[in-house]
């Protein structure tokens, strides 16, 4: 469910129209729906209520302090993997003590941050990484909580480049290989073994891998018990998938239920990281037409777009939904369809939105929204082509608040300088 809708033959957010906003802000800016945002959140958070869970939203995936503080407000924690997003966490207001730190390779630094803050959790993926934590809670004379991310080589039948739980995968450590680790670690002074995580991907459309692995993550946790190593929380990760075209990801409330009954008589808190179910239907990009062109083989829509403001087309092959801000009829169906490409202004082959997309006739000062972009959308984006990024912009009801300006050339060229033997 989400609050894009059209009314008029106009796509609104909320109670507010997208063209108005584009009036106002310019192009291109990605918008998020204040409602869709909550909705996502309280119904995933409240499908778990019946056991002791946290839900810690994976700021990857959308990471603007307005959304963070939006979770915070309704009692989210988060799932973070860099000093960046720990920076961003603790400024949006969200609890330190809701605050995980995934992620293969924490600096020094990082882990000193994580301590002084007193997050909740760090989720350890390897050896080297326990000894270097263990150094750093020793110097700063307290102890540091863990969990460690194993690898329960579990198929989540995702896109490889975001499958993250394969033996052949750098995430975590070996299921078969973790119990030394723990056993290791419960012999540290300075490390306070609290958990035990996993995650086996993202964008999973399937119940059965998330079953699988929480099968062999309890498992796990029942040997350790038998090594007198107890554990407090377990960490599912996150990975719910969502529609973006054909697909059929369970409902939060199905994956729930069959995770809920697996945690049966089972004394542990159950930690949640989901992004991309949360966001990713709650956000859209807008973008206008700059011209078309046709040859031989294609036509062509180039729009004020890229892929630098979303790489996902480009990176995954994804494809997202576009549709024009303004339709002629009131069911986009009955319009006369023609294929088309949806390009952006970045030299290169590979900067599409959309390839042989069936679109109604576009012509250049035209509004098009790209659905489905709120996660990995704007978190992902750079400055390729030397490209200021979009702008942000939530809208709450009737209102809308730009919640990140569009970036300046100015801002492109922040913290360079040219030295003294290249004066002129
Ligand atoms: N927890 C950990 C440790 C993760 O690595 C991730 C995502 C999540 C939670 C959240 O997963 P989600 O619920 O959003 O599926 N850029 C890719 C997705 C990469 C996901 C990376 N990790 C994309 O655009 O599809």
């Amino acid at each position: 469910m989400n609050h894009f809708t059209y009314k008029n033959k106009e796509l609104y957010c909320e109670s507010v129209s997208v063209s108005k906003i584009s009036d106002k802000v310019g192009t291109p800016f990605y918008l998020y729906s204040t409602a869709t945002l909550s909705h996502h959140f309280r119904v995933f958070d409240t499908s778990f209520a019946d056991i002791p869970h946290l839900t810690c939203f994976a700021v990857k995936s959308c990471s603007n302090l307005s959304v963070l503080r939006l979770f915070s407000s309704l009692g989210g924690g988060a799932d973070i993997v860099s000093g960046g997003e720990l920076y961003r966490a603790i400024k949006a207001g969200i609890d330190p003590k809701r605050i995980i730190y995934s992620g293969v390779g924490k600096t020094k630094e990082e882990m000193i941050n994580g301590l002084q803050t007193g997050i909740l959790m760090f989720n350890i993926e390897s050896e080297q990484e326990l000894d270097r934590l263990q150094e750093v809670a020793a110097e700063m004379g307290v102890n540091a909580p863990v969990s460690f991310r194993v690898n329960p080589d579990v198929d989540p039948k995702t896109h490889a480049y975001i499958s993250t739980g394969l033996a052949e995968n750098k995430f975590g450590i070996p299921i078969k290989e973790a119990g030394k680790t723990y056993m290791r670690a419960k012999g540290m002074p300075n490390i306070n073994i609290l958990g035990v995580s996993c995650h086996i991907g993202s964008q999973l459309t399937q119940v059965s891998p998330f079953v699988e692995s929480l099968q062999k993550v309890k498992r796990f946790i029942k040997a350790l018990a038998d090594h007198e190593i107890n554990i407090s929380y377990l960490d599912l990760g996150g990975g719910v998938g969502i529609k973006y075209r054909d697909e059929e990801p369970p409902h939060p409330e199905e994956y729930a239920r069959e995770i809920i009954e697996e945690m049966k008589g089972f004394d542990c808190t159950l930690i949640l990281e989901p992004g991309r179910v949360i966001a990713g239907n709650a956000g859209i990009l807008v973008s206008k037409v700059l011209y078309t062109k046709r040859n031989e083989a294609k036509n062509f829509i180039i729009v004020d777009a890229a892929m630098n403001d979303l790489a996902r087309p480009s990176l995954y092959d994804a494809f997202h939904d576009i549709f024009p801000v303004h339709v002629k009829n009131e069911n986009i169906h009955d319009e006369s369809l023609e294929k088309a490409d949806v390009v952006g202004p970045i030299c290169e082959t590979g900067d599409f939105l959309a390839k042989d997309r069936l679109l109604p006739a576009l012509s250049s000062g035209e509004l098009v929204a790209v659905m489905s972009s709120g996660a990995y959308g704007f978190t992902m984006s750079s400055n390729y082509n030397s490209r200021p990024r979009a702008a942000e912009v939530l809208v709450h009801e009737d209102k809308f608040y730009v919640i990140r300006e569009r970036e300046t050339y100015d801002s492109l060229i922040k913290g360079e300088s040219i030295p003294p033997f290249l004066d002129k």
